[in-house]
């Protein structure tokens, strides 16, 4: 039952390109599986998307073919059978008996011979050895790549930002799914209310396993489930020295930072509006805002800004971009972006932080906030955005955020999984010169 839960949904990723974290959270909810089989299959899915790039070139090599030239169902079932046998460790008799099964049910008997044929050379050898096999010929970081499972381009776009000696823990902590980070909502609920084990570095969040769901506080809106470095970025615009004034979150859907933003806000007497290009994300925004009673929410495209220029004392921009600051939190979203997914976005990017600028008002502070740590989507935007304008200086991020060690990169702050346990997410924090209006 589990392994064709896993094939169902694993077909749904690949052929109709759902996500998986979505996929698996509402097929789990229909199959009713013990907690047993769901973490079976959550395990199937997630570890197969996770490293399906390398599995992809272990069945060719095995199958002696393209993978091209395999019926697409096919190739999921050998992706699943390859998973738990290099992977998983499951006996081998047993994975690969099970697997043909599945395919033969799912699929029809002619695979069977096939699925059977593959899944037993690749079950010849262990993981390191078909890496072995298969990273032979490739260069230093194309190997690094591959026994990392990592698309070429991935690994090095942390290659480039990152020193040599780390890249390879890098891509390692991108394959560790984080256990739940849950948040409070400042001023409706405390750390301790969460339960689990509080954050290290963030002060509004806790650790903790299991269904967010089974806490009172996230039932009832007074806490939210919030990746830390998420936590870290909102806080240091939160404390950043400025003039009095409301906040403006940009691009807020679906409004885990406008909810602590807006918590913070409240504390220091005054209010956030939280603006959000696509409709029913702005809806998650006024729902994640509803416990503080009034929520400002508008539903805006923030590059025509539906608001007065130099109007807010702080303002968050937390761009859309290719997310690969949170590959272990999305198994899947690595094989399936491209480089030009990055440079796609760069001019949204620049023209959001420029709005963004112009929506402060003097000596206000911008964060500008990616969860990437690509230098094309980071600080190269914020170079750009900054050079062509008079009005901006470059604030030290780091100042922000001084309990969080080595999370500098020139005068910017880069989170990453493996110093800090979080989404490697970038922040800018900029303040408009008080001096110059334009
Ligand atoms: C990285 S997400 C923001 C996450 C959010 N700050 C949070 O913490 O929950 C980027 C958001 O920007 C929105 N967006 C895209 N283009 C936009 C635009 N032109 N104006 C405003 N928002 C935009 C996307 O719909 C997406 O919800």
């Amino acid at each position: 039952m589990s392994r064709a839960v896993a094939f169902e949904v694993l077909r749904q990723i690949t052929g109709e390109g759902a996500y998986a974290n979505l996929a698996l959270s509402k097929r789990l909810a229909k199959a009713k599986l013990s907690a047993r089989d769901a973490a079976l299959v959550t395990e199937l899915v997630a570890g197969t998307c996770r490293a399906m790039g390398t599995y992809d070139r272990i069945i060719e090599a095995a199958a002696g073919r393209p993978l091209t030239s395999m019926q697409p169902a096919v190739v999921d079932v050998l992706r699943l059978g390859t998973h738990q046998l290099l992977a998983m460790r499951s006996p081998a008799h047993a994975a690969v008996g099970a697997t043909v099964e599945l395919a033969k049910q799912r699929i029809g008997r002619r695979v069977t011979g096939i699925v059977n044929a593959v899944l037993r050379k690749v079950a010849a050898r262990s993981l390191e050895e078909w890496l072995d096999v298969i990273a032979d010929g490739l260069d230093e970081m194309g190997a690094l790549a591959l026994r990392n499972h990592h698309p070429r381009w991935v690994a090095e776009s942390i290659a480039d930002v990152l020193p040599h000696a780390e890249v390879a823990d890098a891509l390692a902590a991108n394959n560790v799914a984080p256990t739940p980070t849950l948040v409070v909502r400042p001023g409706l609920a405390s750390v301790e209310e969460l339960g689990g084990t509080a954050t290290s570095l963030s002060p509004f969040g806790a650790v903790r396993e299991g269904a967010p769901s089974a806490v009172a506080a996230v039932r009832e809106g007074r806490a939210g489930v919030q990746d830390e470095g998420s936590q870290l970025v909102a806080w240091a615009l939160a404390r950043s020295a400025g003039p009095e004034g409301p906040w403006l979150d940009l691009c807020a859907g679906p409004g885990g930072k406008a909810a602590l933003l807006a918590g913070l806000a409240r504390e220091r007497g005054t209010m956030l509006l939280a603006s959000e290009l696509q409709e029913h994300r702005a809806q998650l925004v006024r729902n994640a805002l509803a416990v503080y009673g009034e929520a400002h929410v508008v539903a805006a495209d923030g590059t025509r800004p539906a608001w007065p220029q130099a109007a807010f004392a702080k303002v968050m921009a937390d761009v859309p971009c290719s997310g690969l600051g949170a590959l272990r939190r999305r198994p899947e979203s690595r094989w399936r972006r491209h480089p030009e997914d990055v440079t796609e976005l760069v001019p949204l990017q620049r023209a959001l932080l420029d709005v963004a600028l112009s929506s402060a008002l003097p000596g206000g502070v911008v964060a500008y906030v990616t969860c990437s740590p690509h230098r094309a989507e980071t600080r190269e935007v914020v170079e750009q955005v900054v050079g062509a304008r008079d009005d901006v200086e470059v604030l030290d991020a780091r100042s922000a955020l001084p309990e969080v060690p080595d999370a500098g990169l020139g005068p910017y702050v880069q989170l990453w999984p493996h110093r800090h346990g979080t989404d490697a997410m970038f922040l800018a924090l900029l303040r408009r010169r008080p001096e110059v209006r334009r």
